[in-house]
């Protein structure tokens, strides 16, 4: 059986399909991670990973960020500090890493992923995504 640090399920989705499709690709990408970091734990490849993680989620979150603004969303500058925090932290780990720290899955890196999938998306991104959604239905704003 393939080890997976996150399963897929309906509890991620938070409602806007753009990023539900984005916070899935992210998942695969931290499994495909953490595969490597419990399997072969070749250094290139867990390189490539975590730069291929980190594009990702700064891509991801500057489109959250438009999506938020556009919408005029009330704790914008909450969710972006939480934004902020959570790609320095990342960076920090990988930096590490790429000095020449050992990583296994038991590292901090993976820690912050966990944070940012479970506690973030489930919490923060579902909060927002509700309260834009709401918005958009009382309004004649167009999508996104
Ligand atoms: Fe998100
Ligand atoms: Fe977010």
């Amino acid at each position: 059986m393939t080890d997976m640090l996150f399963m897929w399920d309906d509890s991620f989705l938070i409602g806007i399909e753009e990023l539900d499709h984005e916070h899935k690709g992210l998942i695969d990408d931290i499994n495909k991670l953490h595969q490597e970091l419990t399997g072969n734990n070749d250094r290139s490849e867990i390189k490539r990973c975590l730069g291929e993680i980190y594009v990702r989620m700064e891509a991801h979150f500057a489109l959250e960020e438009r999506v938020m603004k556009v919408h005029e969303y009330e704790y914008f500058n909450e969710h972006k500090r939480e934004h902020d925090d959570l790609l320095e932290s990342f960076t920090e780990c990988m930096m590490q890493f790429l000095n020449g720290a050992d990583i296994s899955s038991k590292n901090p890196i993976e820690e912050c992923l966990r944070q940012w999938v479970v506690d973030h998306i489930t919490t923060s991104d579902k909060k927002m995504s509700l309260l834009v959604q709401e918005r958009v239905a009382h309004s004649t704003d167009s999508w996104p």
